[in-house]
């Protein structure tokens, strides 16, 4: 035995093989219903659902468990309106010379501006930070695989936000340091996805995009 191991029994999912071939079919048509939405309803949104998702993104596995995230959850109107005004600074001069010519080509499609109206009419902006690292009584604890357990996190909470029956979007204004700075987070939180979430508006449309079929991006080795 090393260091703390130490187990305790485990039971996974047992299903007969006909319906885990009918559970992963629904929960592909489930998950494929998601979409990036950009225009929302300001209608609240229950808290627990708030915290049911944010419980679900923290059930994602983590390099060495540290579960190196923090999430803050924006409602509060000014504090709202203050990141929208930053994250549209910072936009507008990603879309002003910011950003090379081929990055605006590849988001044409989107029809996306520098203007982020969302990010003041959604009812709530689930802000992530990712923690390079943890201070405990004044040492620094170092955590791995920090980017990798942030993302997983974040796929688990779209899925939880989408499954729970309401819409998001990923949002990466560049660069976020503003966040950190209204949000007033330590040194060792660094912004990594700003993620407005709430119920669609009526009649939103989203863009018109293709997903890549199963065999332009599986290869089997069998
Ligand atoms: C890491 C990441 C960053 C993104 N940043 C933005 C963004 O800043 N603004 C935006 O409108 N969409 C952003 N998106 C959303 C993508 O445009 C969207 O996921 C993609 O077009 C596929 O559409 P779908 O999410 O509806 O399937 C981002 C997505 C990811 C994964």
């Amino acid at each position: 035995m090393i260091g703390n191991y130490k187990t305790k029994p485990y039971t996974a999912l047992r299903f007969e093989e006909d319906e885990m071939i009918s559970r992963s079919k629904s929960f592909f048509e489930l998950m494929n219903q998601r979409r990036s939405v950009r225009e929302f309803s300001s209608k609240e949104i229950p808290t627990e659902i708030i915290q049911s998702i944010l419980l679900t993104a923290n059930s994602a596995p983590s390099g060495a468990n540290k579960q190196p995230w923090f999430f803050c959850v924006v409602s509060n109107p000014e504090i709202k309106k203050q990141i929208r005004i930053a994250a549209e600074e910072e936009e507008y001069k990603a879309y002003h010379g910011g950003m090379p010519e081929e990055w605006l080509e590849d988001l044409s499609y989107l029809g996306t501006d520098w203007k982020k109206e969302f990010l003041e009419i959604a009812p709530a902006l689930i802000v992530v930070f990712r923690k390079p690292y943890d201070e405990e009584n004044g040492l620094r604890k170092k955590n791995y695989y920090v980017q990798e357990s942030v993302g997983l996190a974040c796929g688990m909470l779209l899925a939880a936000i989408h499954n729970a029956g309401l819409v998001s979007l990923t949002h990466t204004p560049s660069p976020m340091n503003f966040l950190q700075e209204i949000l007033k987070r330590p040194e060792n939180e660094k912004a990594f996805l700003l993620i407005p979430i709430g119920y669609p508006a009526d009649n939103v449309e989203v863009p018109d995009i293709q997903r890549k079929s199963l065999d332009q991006f599986t290869s089997w080795y069998r």
